[in-house]
């Protein structure tokens, strides 16, 4: 038989990259989203590519009531919880929404699946959780740092509450998913990150530099212990991580308890790096600056991905340049993102 997933936060950009990969995989996917940072077209981009749609529930995981008729209404396998906010900046000036939305809401939907009896999950985290490691490359078995803003906590609390849920019940199977930098959009051109105002995020920012609506980046540090001062990272694809999520789901339908997986290709990328990279992509120049390190940020984060290729039989395949020329398509296609009309 089918099995249906409810993927929460589905309308969102990894979300909706998820879907597609499992409508392709031929699962059935109900989507609980309440927009408040994407947009519906998303999802319509999805049945354009594939010609298979998700059922769309606007609502809000902290809505008890709408997820318990929702889980007696739909015959739900799995859940994947993409659901929740993700500025590291915001997240210091309001820390209450994302203590709210990220950790109350994920509690929230835990205890409407343990009443309807539903007990797989997927939930992305984040390598925020490693806090900041004393070398590279991180595997999951470094103990979890201190995040170093109320996000990254929230995201550790998630993990924390989700382990004592597994070791209090036998029946749950949980995959903690945490993905290093994600970034790039699909090869149509068609679906891709879409942030609201001005991008908190590296690779959004380039690409809007390099399309001419922003001016110019700011390189946060170049003193940085790094071969050429800037930040690294370990950026991975988003159809990679997409497809990371269903080999992750078919493992927890055979495997109890709480298992962990970083998401990243194990290859970090300095910041000029990727701004050489972008340019090479788009053959646009990418001006910047250097300006004074950014709060928080580590010198460098990249994955051992051995794990998930063991047991998921999942890495990555899309390199750097994949990503720049994904990335870029999407912008020029898309100038204004989900808003821009459909050709
Ligand atoms: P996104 O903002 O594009 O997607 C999140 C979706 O959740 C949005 O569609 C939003 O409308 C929805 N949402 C938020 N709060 C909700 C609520 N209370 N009820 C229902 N829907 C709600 O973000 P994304 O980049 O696709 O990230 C997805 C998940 O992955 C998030 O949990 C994020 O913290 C995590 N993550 C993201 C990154 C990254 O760099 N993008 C890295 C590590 C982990
Ligand atoms: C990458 C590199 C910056 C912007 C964040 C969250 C993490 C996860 C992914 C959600 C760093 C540099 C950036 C700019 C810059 N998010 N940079 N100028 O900080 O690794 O991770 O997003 O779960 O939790 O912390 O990603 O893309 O912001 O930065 O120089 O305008 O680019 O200093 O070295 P980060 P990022």
């Amino acid at each position: 038989m089918t099995e249906r997933i409810l993927v929460t936060g589905g309308a969102g950009y990894i979300g909706s990259h998820t879907i597609l990969t499992l409508l392709n995989a031929g699962y059935e996917v109900v989507v609980l989203d309440n927009l408040c940072n994407s947009s519906q077209e998303s999802l319509l981009r999805v049945e354009q590519i594939c010609g298979k749609s998700a059922w769309f529930i606007q609502g809000d995981i902290r809505d008890r009531e709408l997820l318990d008729d929702l889980f007696s209404t739909q015959q739900i396998d799995s859940v994947l919880h993409f659901a929740g906010l993700k500025a590291v900046g915001e997240s210091v000036k309001q820390p209450l929404d994302y203590y709210d939305n990220n950790v109350s809401g994920s509690l929230t939907l835990c205890q409407a699946m343990a009443c309807a009896e539903v007990f797989r999950l997927v939930f992305s985290s984040s390598a925020t959780v490693y806090g900041e490691p004393t070398h590279m490359p991180i595997s999951e078995d470094f103990p979890t740092g201190v995040p170093t803003n109320p996000y990254g906590r929230s995201k550790l609390m998630v993990e924390e509450l989700l382990k004592d849920l597994a070791h209090s019940d036998p029946r749950w199977s949980i995959a903690l998913l945490r993905y290093f930098n994600p970034i790039g959009a699909h090869p149509s051109g068609l679906m891709g990150e879409d942030p609201n105002g001005l991008p908190n995020n590296l690779l959004p920012y380039v690409s809007q530099v390099a399309i001419g609506k922003l001016p110019q980046l700011a390189v946060f540090g170049a003193d940085y212990p790094t071969p050429d001062g800037t930040g690294i990272r370990d950026y991975i694809h988003v159809v990679d991580l997409a497809e990371g999520h269903l080999k992750a789901l078919q493992a927890i339908s055979h495997k109890n308890g709480v298992n962990t997986w970083n998401l990243g290709t194990g290859t970090g990328y300095s910041v000029l790096e990727m701004i050489r990279a972008f340019e090479k992509a788009s053959e646009k120049p990418v001006p910047f600056k250097i300006v004074d390190r950014r709060l928080g940020d580590i010198a460098e984060c990249w994955a051992d991905p051995s794990k998930a290729e063991l047991e998921l039989g999942w890495k990555t395949e899309r390199g750097l340049q994949e990503m720049m020329s994904d990335t870029w398509r999407w912008q020029l296609l898309n100038p204004q993102g989900y808003a821009t009309k459909r050709y």
